[in-house]
């Protein structure tokens, strides 16, 4: 199904709920017809809060001096990568600030481990980093890459990411070529950041199709006290501005689906933080169709506050597990077996 920009801005704009229940049926549709009943799990495991940047947005840039700062060992990776396989899950998400001193070779071959002693694919999320580390990485086994381009406006792209020195910040050359390095390559925006106006939205969107992404992550903008855009009013006026809601968020959610539809959507953890009872369910309900729990041993996870709230119910990994399945189990949804790629095709239990 095809829908243009107008028609994109018409819904991001539309609030009757009566309206917007034939937006929320069209993107269910979509992704049952495309991805089907299951829900994938990936475990994710922050393994580094250090960052050399300084986003505007982010609690973990450089600049804040509140974050007590932390790098996971080898060994604190394979355990959590024993527990992804434990809990069942297919895929393992590695993260990261953007951290030099996680060394490629060193990774390279934590990776081939991994690969050769478990069946579990891995995503790759460490910011923006060189040709060839991605290349090491992708020859070490890593099967898919995360970066979120995070707006498609470059004036306000620009005005949030200062460039590293001399390196200039330029996130949609290194999706093509994570592409041509055969990484499946998945990315995003945040809903509701200062000087984001619907049209920029409705580029957003029409950028996932264009860029034909594998995964596409979409959460709400949530202001973070110790950065730049925590305390700044928006410079636009409040009828331009895209407020960072959940209800905007869906909206996100379901463009995305119905202009990608075979592409894996997460409900982000932004949405279950905004909303803690209900975010996750009601982005699995248009579009999404993939969870990603978090398994970073706990006395770590407290430190890595891209946004406020990330930390506030923090539970053992079993524990949230079964509530995550249960959920799933309520909707009428399976919970996704095997790799779950967009490119293996998808299974459920
Ligand atoms: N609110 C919501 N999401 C954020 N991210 C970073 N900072 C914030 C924030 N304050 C998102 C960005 C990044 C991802 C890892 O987290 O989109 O790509």
């Amino acid at each position: 199904m095809t829908m243009d920009r107008k028609e994109i801005l018409h819904w991001l704009r539309c609030d009757d709920p009566k309206e917007l229940e034939q937006l929320w049926r069209l993107a269910d549709r979509a992704r049952q017809q495309h991805v089907g009943e299951a829900v994938h799990l990936r475990g994710l495991v922050e393994i580094s809060n250090y960052c050399a940047r300084s986003c505007h947005y982010c609690g973990l840039r450089a600049p804040n001096r509140q974050v007590s700062r932390y790098r996971l060992s080898a060994e604190e990776i394979l355990d959590c990568a024993d527990q992804a396989v434990r809990l069942g899950y297919g895929t393992l998400v590695l993260q990261s600030g953007e951290d030099d001193r996680i060394e490629a070779e060193w990774l390279a071959s934590l990776l081939r481990h991994i690969k050769a002693t478990t069946p579990l694919a891995l995503t790759l999320s460490l910011g923006e980093r060189s040709e060839d580390d991605l290349r090491i990485w992708r020859e070490a086994g890593a099967d898919r890459y995360l970066l979120r381009f995070e707006t498609s406006d470059r004036a306000l792209y620009r005005a949030i990411h200062p460039d590293r020195g001399a390196r200039v910040s330029d996130r949609l050359a290194l999706l093509r070529q994570l592409k041509s390095l055969g990484y499946e390559t998945g990315s995003g925006v945040m809903v509701g950041i200062p000087g984001q106006s619907y049209a920029i939205l409705a580029d957003d969107i029409l950028l996932f199709r264009e860029l034909d992404l594998d995964m596409i992550g979409i959460g709400p903008f949530i202001a973070h006290p110790d950065t730049p855009l925590g305390q700044a009013a928006s410079p636009l006026p409040g009828e331009t501005q895209v407020p960072p809601s959940i209800g905007m968020t869906c909206k996100a959610v379901a463009l995305a689906r119905i202009l990608r539809p075979d592409a894996n959507i997460p409900a982000t953890t932004a949405v279950a933080v905004m909303d803690a009872w209900q975010g996750r369910e009601l982005a699995l309900r248009c579009g999404a169709n993939v969870i990603m729990p978090n398994l970073t041993p706990a006395r770590f996870r407290e430190h890595y506050t891209i946004y406020p709230g990330k930390a506030d119910r923090i539970e053992a990994a079993e524990q949230s597990d079964q509530q995550i399945r249960s959920q799933i189990k309520a909707m009428g949804r399976g919970i996704g077996s095997g790799q779950g790629g967009r490119k293996s095709g998808t299974q459920t239990e």
